[in-house]
């Protein structure tokens, strides 16, 4: 389990959220300028992991005004922290966003060839609804996944 602080990211994190974005990601990445603007508008979050004040993994999450549904746009862990529980660690945090903005779901789309990734949301009860060939800039194929928050209806003692 990672000692990672996790936490809301600001904008002196901006030059490591840039790395890891560009380290880990081949194509599809965010700019700069995407980034920076992510950390401040109030339609977005980003979390990251702060280890000893080394940023390790950053998440990005992204809300609609009218809209119940929250995205995750990106999670990457620096490659040198992966398999260190950082990712789970963040994806949990995110978890707590939509659920804060009271989001009945969580929706996000991962590369088809991310064995990885996938992993990580069938772990923690992502489900896969579907399908979208050619989704990234290399032609790649993107698995749409989400996870439901909304409260279930809790069973009643009695039957009218
Ligand atoms: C996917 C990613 C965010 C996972 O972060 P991480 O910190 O390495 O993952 P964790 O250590 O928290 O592990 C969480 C789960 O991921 C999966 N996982 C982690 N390392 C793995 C490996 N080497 N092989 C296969 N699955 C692995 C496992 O399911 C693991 O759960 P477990 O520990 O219960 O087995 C990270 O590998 C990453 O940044 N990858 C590149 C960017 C990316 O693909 N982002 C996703 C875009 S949709």
């Amino acid at each position: 389990m990672t000692q990672a602080l996790i936490r809301k990211a600001r904008l002196t994190d901006l030059d490591a959220v840039e790395r890891i974005e560009t380290s880990v990601f081949d194509s599809d990445q965010l700019s700069r300028a995407s980034l920076r603007r992510y950390m401040s508008v109030p339609s977005a979050a980003m979390i990251v992991a702060d280890e000893n004040k080394d940023i390790t993994g950053y998440a990005l999450l992204g809300f609609r005004k009218g809209s119940r549904i929250g995205r995750l746009y990106s999670i990457a862990v620096d490659t040198a922290r992966a398999g260190h529980g950082i990712g789970r660690a963040l994806l949990s945090a995110c978890e707590d966003q939509v659920r804060k903005r009271e989001c009945d779901l969580l929706a996000l789309e991962v590369r088809a060839d991310n064995p990885r990734a996938i992993a990580l949301y069938e772990k923690n009860g992502y489900v896969q609804t579907g399908e979208e060939p050619d989704w990234y800039e290399d032609g790649g194929t993107a698995l749409r996944f989400e996870k439901s928050f909304s409260a279930k209806p809790k069973a009643s003692a009695s039957k009218a």
